[in-house]
């Protein structure tokens, strides 16, 4: 069966298709603009596991479809890998009609949607996610970038896709670790928008670490639900969109400190989930039994809650460039209440204190 979200932002329309065996159901891809040429674009890892299968079926659609293989890893999320696809976009013959196809995850995704919104001004792109992460978050909702030196995500893009495709059997191939620093973006969903979710995540997180289809579609499904809410109202991040980044503002410090691609994404949001929990409640905005819950689902996932010990004054200056930042003061997603989120400043001494109970946990 497959399940349909629709995406809204007022600009722009488009579905989220959710199932098993849609990479191989012609309905997945009706609607899709018949040009002539097509690009899959792909990592090395996820190219020999799927893109024969999505290249085949794309053969019914356009006449021309190569597939072009990035380098794997955050730490590729950057200008050569970019210019490649570009490189190939132009040695290709691809014109303004060209529809990009990103096969794979968050980094896939970011930089395929990046390139299609610079190549000839604008043109379509397809996310094909073949992560958790990717399905339940970044494919959705038109962020795209490549990252910086200095930063993380500084470079890119709002540019919505025409259609998010979230085949479940692709996430039979993801190595345990990534699947379960996806659900850390599922358990994101629970405490910033939806506590019956979260009640929900409890109950179910045996079977979402067994990789049951069942539970992964709902697990999907909601977390679509609920992003395209959000981003419906806000495409641009001009407010409430914001509070899609809990965690995160801690999570980019320990992405950015230690190097990308040493903590998955995911493990540092679900750390800094924790952190921003702690620093809740230390604003008397949630209580002890909520950091405790969260706390519990981490422990259980195996995601890492302890925070690498980078120096109260590295979290600060790193957060201090954090996207979210207003006249070099932190703001950061903290829970207002359980279930719901508001982005606002934090004493620096609170701040200092949850690190140093991060670090020492
Ligand atoms: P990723 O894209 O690096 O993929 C994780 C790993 O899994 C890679 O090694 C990849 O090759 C492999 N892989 C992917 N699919 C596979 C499959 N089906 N089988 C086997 N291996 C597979 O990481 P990610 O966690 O998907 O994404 C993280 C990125 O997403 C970060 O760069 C982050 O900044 C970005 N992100 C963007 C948004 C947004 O709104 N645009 C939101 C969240 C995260
Ligand atoms: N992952 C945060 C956002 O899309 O806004």
């Amino acid at each position: 069966m497959t399940l349909t979200v629709p995406v809204d932002t007022g600009l722009a329309r488009y579905d989220i298709r959710i199932g098993a065996g849609l990479l191989r159901d012609p309905a997945s891809w009706e609607g899709m603009p018949p040009s002539r040429h097509a690009v899959i674009v792909t990592n090395v890892t996820i190219a020999p596991l799927w893109a024969q299968t999505l290249a085949q079926m794309l053969t019914s659609l356009h006449r021309q479809v190569s597939v072009l293989e990035l380098p794997d890893g955050e730490a590729h999320k950057d200008w050569p890998a970019l210019n490649s696809i570009f490189d190939h976009l132009l040695q290709s013959g691809c014109d303004r009609q060209t529809v990009l196809y990103a096969l794979g995850g968050g980094v896939v995704g970011d930089m395929t949607g990046f390139a299609a919104g610079c190549y000839m001004r604008g043109i379509p792109f397809v996310q094909v996610p073949t992560t958790l992460l990717a399905q339940v978050d970044s494919s959705v909702g038109g962020k795209t970038a490549i990252n910086h030196r200095l930063g993380k995500n500084m470079i890119g893009l709002f540019n919505q896709p025409i259609r998010v495709v979230c085949d479940l059997d692709t996430l039979r191939t993801l190595p345990q670790r990534e699947l379960v620093a996806g659900l850390a973006e599922v358990i994101k969903y629970g405490p910033i928008a939806d506590p019956v979710f979260f009640d929900w995540i409890e109950r179910e997180l045996d079977a979402l670490l067994a990789r049951d289809v069942q539970a992964l579609a709902h697990a999907v499904q909601r977390s679509c639900e609920i992003k395209a809410q959000v981003v419906g109202q806000d495409e641009r991040e001009g407010g409430v969109r914001a509070i899609l980044n809990f965690g995160h503002t801690f999570g980019h410090a320990i992405e950015t400190a230690l190097g990308y691609g040493q903590w998955l994404h995911g493990e540092a949001v679900g750390c800094g989930m924790l952190m921003a929990t702690d620093l809740s409640m230390q604003l008397g905005l949630v209580g002890p039994q909520h950091l405790e819950r969260m706390r519990d689902v981490l422990v259980r996932c195996g995601l890492p809650t302890r925070a690498p010990d980078l120096g109260v004054a590295a979290y600060l200056s790193l957060m201090g460039r954090d996207k979210k930042a207003q006249a070099g003061e932190i703001r950061f997603v903290v829970l207002d209440g359980w279930g719901r989120a508001a982005v606002r400043p934090a004493p620096d001494e609170c701040v200092s204190e949850v690190i140093q109970r991060a670090v020492t946990r």
